[in-house]
């Protein structure tokens, strides 16, 4: 099985001293770059070539940035557009966005912050064209496994609901595939060659959020130096995926709800009243019902976008699929991982069904990869299933152990005769340790942790492989 390609990134650019640095630092994160110097060149090469992402100058020989935005959207709507462009032509940006750019960013900017965007896109675009099968897997793709009772009674309501606009709620704890059921009937729906935009209502603070969704106009709050179109906007015509909303603050939920029931958006710090068609998926593992008692959560809203609901069932209620989810896991991660044939013994096949999997799927996956990392190319047996189970839950540090302590408990087991080999056992346990607090702090985001620790993000990806972390489930070459 071939592990998935890097991602492409089209860079437009016509200053050669740009272009060195972008792509120096594009291709060290593990992007495919490819150069077009005027914007009719590079209109052509995106329109033959499969991209991820494209970043486009403004002023360009051959094609404005502006002209390339609009004739490349029309022609490939979901494909992300990146437009750069110097500060004082803010105008000019906005009107990109309009015509379907899926963000710029202001000259000089920062390259993390370039970064971060870029990675956004990719995740966005291949939300969009990976395509999601139901029930089973063909070859290497996104597929939703599970041929059980509760999962055929899922893929009923995401036949019933695909083909129309209703708002849909996506209930299940965390890692039951609330993801790729949004996706599943996006791509199913009608507007499936329309863009898919979604946002993460957990991870972008309350105070940035409303702007996010709704844009902003200028001054209207410090920092606003200009207009802003939010998502809303963007996905007009579109899907919006509002994931986490149960972690909406109440302000915000007040003007999404106005935004479901009167179909138009006001921009922060703005009257007039933007008339917006976009059909609004939305998911959280929250309890809601909880959440209304206590006040957290508006009644009306819930109703708003309950009008259906699909809830994903824990694991632990469909043992049966588990076998088909072990083979569908092996299959995607043994490239991954350099094992071209896995395979697996029915006792510890056995013994994951037997758990109780409160990460659900997500997690049985994370074990399934760790799995195979220590049975490499021989069978994984019970004892590997069993030890690879143990490794993806623990953390070293108990809750308010001391760095000292544990250096203290570990020196005693090696004075015991209980430990070798201490130092090395230390520095991958910290190291381990390190990682999880960090992609677990940046929400999933990989990027974003990469930063935060000075690695690159292959290190990154490789790292969260090799301690079984994978927390998103997500592989960031995708
Ligand atoms: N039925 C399934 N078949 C195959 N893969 C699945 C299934 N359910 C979940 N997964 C995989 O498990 C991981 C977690 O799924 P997903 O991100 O959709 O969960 P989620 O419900 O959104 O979780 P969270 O609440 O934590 O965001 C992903 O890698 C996804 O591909
Ligand atoms: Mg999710």
């Amino acid at each position: 099985m071939k592990m998935k390609s890097r991602p492409k990134i089209l860079l437009i650019e016509d200053d050669a001293s740009i272009v060195g640095g972008l792509k120096k630092e594009l291709q060290a994160e593990g992007y495919e770059v490819a150069v077009a110097t005027r914007g009719d060149n590079g209109l052509a090469q995106a329109k033959e070539q499969p991209f991820d992402v494209v970043i486009t100058d403004l002023k360009m020989p051959g094609l404005s940035g502006l002209e390339l935005v609009e004739q490349l959207h029309a022609i490939k709507p979901k494909l992300p557009i990146i437009l750069v462009t110097a500060f004082g032509t803010t105008e000019t940006a906005i009107e990109a966005t309009k015509l379907g750019a899926y963000d710029y960013l202001l000259k000089p900017f920062d390259m993390a912050e370039l970064l971060d965007l870029v990675a956004k896109s990719v995740a966005c675009n291949r939300l969009m064209s990976e395509p999601v099968e139901m029930g089973k897997a063909r070859s290497n793709q996104s597929a939703i496994i599970g041929d059980g009772r509760a999962m055929q009674a899922v893929y009923k309501e995401i036949g019933r609901v695909a083909a129309t606009t209703v708002t849909v709620l996506i209930r299940g704890d965390t890692g039951t595939g609330k993801e790729l059921v949004a996706r599943a009937i996006y791509q199913h729906s009608s507007r499936a060659a329309q863009p898919f935009i979604a946002v993460n209502c957990a991870a972008i603070p309350e105070t940035l959020l409303e702007s996010e969704l709704f844009g902003h106009e200028r001054g209207a709050f410090t920092g606003a130096h200009a207009r802003r179109v939010g998502r809303f906007e963007q996905a007009n015509h579109g899907t919006i995926f509002l994931d986490e909303i149960g972690d909406l603050s109440l302000s915000t939920q007040v003007k999404l709800l106005r935004v479901l029931q009167e179909k138009y958006i006001q921009r922060v710090g703005g009257n007039e009243k933007i008339p917006v068609d976009v059909r609004v998926l939305a998911a959280t593992h929250r309890d809601l019902e909880s959440a209304m008692k206590e006040n957290q959560f508006r009644e009306d809203l819930f109703y708003r976008l309950s009008g259906v609901t699909i809830t994903l069932p824990p694991l632990s209620q469909r043992p049966e699929d588990v076998p088909d989810l072990v083979k569908y896991f092996m299959q995607r991660s043994g490239g991954e991982v350099g094992v071209d044939a896995p395979s697996i013994q029915p006792e510890a096949i056995a013994f994951l069904q037997d758990q109780t999997w409160p990460g659900n799927v997500r997690e049985l996956e994370n074990v399934v990869r760790q799995a195979l990392l220590l049975a490499r190319n021989y069978s994984i047996s019970l004892e590997y299933a069993q030890e690879a189970y143990a490794r993806t839950r623990k953390s070293v540090l108990v809750p308010d152990q001391t760095i000292a302590g544990y250096f203290t408990g570990l020196l005693a087991k090696a004075e015991r005769g209980e430990a070798d080999g201490v130092h090395a056992k230390m520095i991958e346990e910290m190291e381990r340790e390190l990682f999880a607090r960090a992609i677990q702090l940046a929400q999933g985001n990989q990027a974003k942790a990469a930063r935060w620790l000075g690695v690159t993000r292959t290190t990154m990806r490789e790292k969260l492989i090799h301690f079984g972390l994978h927390p998103t489930g997500e592989k960031p070459d995708e």
